[in-house]
């Protein structure tokens, strides 16, 4: 029963309506729900486009991984609330020079606040900085990179307009049994964490922390998978009298505990990640995606908050879009998080409570490439020495992470799953004849070989797609191996 608090990784993001209570001021920001804009692509949609899609779709407030100008210019009057991010590894930096820290507010703050009018509430220091597989990594450098965010935000006059935060893994706390009240920091980290939840306190700021059922479900094949959702699970977990029936509000309210026992139990809680993947993994698919997400929306627009926290939570969905380059360290499911396809398709019906129910809005003007695919010759040799070089390359250098058991193309036979691994690399070349050149083995078809729930993809046309297609990419076939090589 422990492994139901269990909380490796990512996470998640919760919504609407924030009181914060700072400077003797009651400060209420009461917006929607909020969702993560990751940019980890081979192809992205322009930011214009995607601006559009959150307007249309009512999304009021958006939590990025860095701060980008030109993500920053779209959001420009849009209206929509903004969370800019501090990547990592610029937490040492940032840490060791406060000149570096308020050229990176003036930058990426003032800049865009003052004269773009983009309505900055948040700068997130770091992602996860304490994350266990970091290995300590970021321990040292994330408190005095916030204090020195805080200081230069403070020196620009925007301290009371825009609050740091560190978005954090919900593996810096932990139960000792199931029980939401056994909560407590990690041991390895609780100074650390006593520091910065101190200092969070002090300047007005929320704890941010990403919460992901889909992980305890993916980690502990026990699991019992009905309690990741939000359809009261039984039996319920008895907690000084309240009852536990979803890992939410089980981890949400552990993460209460533990300030709680600290002295912090009034401090604001955002949850930055929360949401569940589409493909990958057996567990991850469309209908579970959808049974998730649109339970944690009933739950977050009904404004009941969890049993430690009634009220509104506040939250950003992870995520808005599909990123097809993103690590696959941490399991296949990670390019599969999206509310919508990379080509901006929404995946399943879902309503956010924004007023829209008839389900997500489509992103409008995307051209995809021609309908064309790369699959396997069907008299091609499947004993051909190349077979296995020339999938494993495709694979490694574009996406088969839907192959597999319990995946959307798990139903795949061999040649489909080389046909999958072929087009895959050429969709992500944008199409070049010269990525369908796979020794004796391959051949462009107009034919659509999706079936079923395994679906060849059209690459959408980008910018950069049109830079590409000027380059030229040779398929150069070495003795042992398969070499294509970008020019
Ligand atoms: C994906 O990102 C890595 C860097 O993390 C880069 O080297 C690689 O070229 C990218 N792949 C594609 C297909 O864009
Ligand atoms: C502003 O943010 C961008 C994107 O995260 C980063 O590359 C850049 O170094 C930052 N600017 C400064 C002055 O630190
Ligand atoms: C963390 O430590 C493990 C085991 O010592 C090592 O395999 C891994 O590469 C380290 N990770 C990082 C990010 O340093
Ligand atoms: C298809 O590819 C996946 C992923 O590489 C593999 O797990 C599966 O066994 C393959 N299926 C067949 C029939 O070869």
């Amino acid at each position: 029963m422990e492994m139901f608090m269990r909380r490796e990784k990512f996470s998640v993001r919760v919504i609407v309506v924030v009181i914060m209570f700072f400077n003797m001021f009651v400060v209420c920001s009461v917006s929607g729900i909020g969702v993560n804009w990751g940019t980890q692509c081979t192809h992205l949609l322009s930011p214009n486009t995607v601006v559009k899609m959150l307007k249309d779709n009512g999304i009021q407030k958006v939590k990025l991984f860095d701060a980008d100008p030109n993500i920053l210019d779209a959001l420009k009057k849009s209206g929509i609330q903004v969370m800019v991010g501090i990547p990592n590894d610029m937490l040492y930096t940032l840490a060791n020079s406060l000149p570096a820290a308020e050229k990176w507010v003036s930058k990426n703050v003032s800049a865009h606040v003052s004269s773009g009018g983009v309505d900055i509430r948040y700068v997130a220091v770091g992602n996860e900085p304490f994350l266990s597989t970091y290995n300590g990594t970021f321990e040292a450098t994330t408190l005095p990179a916030l204090q020195n965010i805080q200081a230069a935000l403070t020196k620009a006059g925007l301290s009371s307009r825009v609050k740091v935060t560190v978005p954090l893994n919900a593996d810096v706390y932990l139960s000792s049994s199931q029980k939401p009240s056994d909560g407590d920091f990690r041991p390895d980290i609780t100074n650390v964490m006593l520091e910065i939840v101190k200092f969070l306190s002090d300047n007005g700021a929320p704890f941010t922390v990403n919460i992901y059922p889909f992980i305890s479900l993916y980690l502990d094949p026990s699991f019992p998978a009905d309690y990741a959702f939000f359809n009261g699970y039984q039996p319920a977990i008895v907690d000084n009298g309240k009852s536990y029936d979803n890992v939410l509000d089980a981890n949400h309210d552990t993460l209460v505990w533990a300030l709680q026992k600290h002295g912090f139990g009034n401090l604001p809680i955002i949850v930055g990640e929360i949401g569940w993947p589409t493909d990958g993994d057996r567990n991850a698919n469309l209908p579970n995606a959808q049974r998730f997400n649109q339970g944690f929306m009933a739950r977050y627009v009904s404004g009941k908050g969890t049993p430690m926290r009634p009220g509104p939570l506040d939250a950003y969905l992870f995520s808005f879009i599909d990123e097809d380059n993103k690590s696959i360290q941490p399991g296949n499911f990670e390019r599969h998080w999206g509310l919508f396809y990379l080509d901006g398709q929404p995946k399943y019906n879902l309503n956010l409570g924004t007023g829209r129910a008839n389900g997500l809005i489509a992103a409008s003007g995307v051209d995809h490439l021609e309908k064309k695919w790369c699959v396997l010759k069907p008299s091609a040799n499947l004993n051909n020495d190349q077979v296995a070089p020339s999938v494993a390359y495709a694979c490694q250098n574009a996406d088969c992470t839907s192959l597999g058991y319990g995946t959307s193309c798990g139903n795949l036979d061999v040649k489909g799953n080389i046909s999958y691994a072929f087009n895959s690399y050429y969709q992500v070349n944008d199409q070049m004849d010269s990525a369908c050149k796979f020794p004796g083995l391959s051949m462009i078809t107009d034919k659509d070989p999706s079936f079923g729930t395994c679906k060849f993809r059209i690459m959408i046309q980008t910018d950069s797609a049109e830079l590409n297609d000027q380059r030229s990419l040779k398929v150069v076939n070495s003795p042992n191996s398969l070499k294509v090589v970008k020019t």
